[in-house]
């Protein structure tokens, strides 16, 4: 049982004026949408709650504004493809809160869904400033939050609101908290954890965090050069973070003590120039040329992963193995990716993977739909990995 409020616990919703916070940052090339993920991911929770009658406000902030209107950062450029994903009107009004917002809110009909200017309009937004709080929820009579990828911000539409209306986790918030649960939360052991990207600095809480958690942490990509360093092997070229040889070591020992194995590569795929189809071999990982860079995992290392995975139950991955965007750096990261798909459908592992890379990455091979849950969250889904609380869930744990 969730430890929150759903939509099933709204009661009868019907002519009902219900702020819906979504995520609606979404990628945008030459004023079009190029990535509708985010917007498919929510559409659920607002077709449920128009179908159910209410009068649906949809709140969204797009893109990092200054705290002013900037028409770059329009969710007027996004309304289209809400529309599309909907397949039904969506009106919009060009500011969040005041005369306009609450004129296309009068406007509304029983059922009608309504999108309201970027919330990052106005600086009381990020600062979760409460006049701006209540000027949002002058508009609502209830709050649904399904922007678990926006819920690492204690702004005022992700937090403040939670506190003045009655508040709810729409379907993609509640899918996402009861994936993570069984992600880290409460997991069935044991608990493989893949960590890759390129450096150990952005990481490091988060590896700290990890290891405490987690039965085994296979690090890879650019960041197990530096644990490779920090033990003494030289990487060549390779993207290696010498400075931090020495948190590389605490974090080491930090698993040693709560008896978390650390999974490093033991062999690489080396290349000298860093383009697709460069001239690339498989060495031994204490073979690295010193004019070569590793650039991917290699076949040894591979099997070593897919047999930590074969013995798990749960899998939380984030960040690619190796440089997966050019052939064939991917070749690790898409051989795992499939093994964890073969072992989800199979029924033997519940696999959560999140993180922008991760998603772009499972994407290419062509496994994100096998897989028990992909997150959309970036910097939410970091957070979580961190074992930090965030604002944004915390809230609406809190309200009964
Ligand atoms: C994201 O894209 O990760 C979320 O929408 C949060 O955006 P922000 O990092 O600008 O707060």
């Amino acid at each position: 049982m969730p430890s929150f409020k759903t939509i099933d616990d709204l009661g009868d919703i019907t002519g009902k004026r219900v702020l819906v916070r979504v995520d609606l940052n979404v990628p945008v090339k030459d004023g079009r949408v190029t990535d509708a993920t985010r917007i498919e991911r929510v559409a659920p929770t607002i077709g449920e709650l128009a179908d159910k009658g209410a009068k649906v406000i949809l709140l969204a902030h797009f893109g990092r504004p200054k705290g002013g209107p900037e028409a770059e950062f329009s969710l007027g450029i996004v309304q289209p493809s809400v529309e599309a994903v909907l397949d039904r009107p969506v009106y919009f009004a060009d500011d969040c809160i005041g005369q306009a917002a609450a004129q296309a809110v009068a406007d509304l009909k029983d059922g009608g869904i309504l999108m309201l200017e970027n919330t990052r309009f106005h600086k009381g937004e990020e600062k979760n400033d409460p006049e701006f709080v209540k000027a949002l929820a002058a508009n609502g009579d209830l709050y649904v939050n399904d922007a678990f990828s926006a819920a690492h911000r204690a702004h005022a539409s992700t937090e403040g609101l939670a506190h003045l209306l009655p508040a709810y986790a729409g379907r993609t918030m509640q899918a996402e908290l009861e994936a993570l649960e069984k992600g880290l939360g409460n997991p069935s052991r044991p608990v493989v954890a893949i960590v890759g990207g390129a450096k150990v600095s952005s990481k490091i809480d988060l590896l700290q965090n990890l290891v405490r958690k987690v039965d085994a942490l296979v690090i890879g990509g650019g960041m197990a050069n530096t644990f490779l360093a920090a033990q003494g092997i030289d990487v060549g070229k390779s993207l290696c973070e010498h400075d931090l040889a020495e948190t590389a070591r605490a974090i080491m020992a930090e698993a040693k003590s709560a008896g978390c194995a650390i999974v490093l590569p033991v062999d690489g795929v080396i290349a000298r120039e860093f383009k697709a189809g460069a001239a690339s071999e498989t060495v031994a990982i204490n073979a690295i040329p010193a004019d070569a860079m590793v650039l991917d995992v290699g076949p040894q290392s591979v099997k070593t992963v897919n047999d930590w995975i074969a013995t798990a139950e749960t899998l939380v991955w984030n960040g690619p193995l190796g440089a997966f965007e050019i052939a064939p750096f991917d070749a690790a990261t898409v051989a795992v990716a499939r093994f964890a798909a073969e072992e989800t459908r199979a029924g033997k592992l519940v696999s959560v993977a999140g993180g922008g890379d991760t998603v772009s990455a499972l994407n290419h091979a062509d496994v994100a739909d096998d897989f028990s849950y992909v997150s959309t969250a970036g910097g939410a889904f970091l957070e979580w990995m961190e074992g930090k609380p965030l604002p944004g869930v915390e809230v609406l744990k809190a309200v009964k």
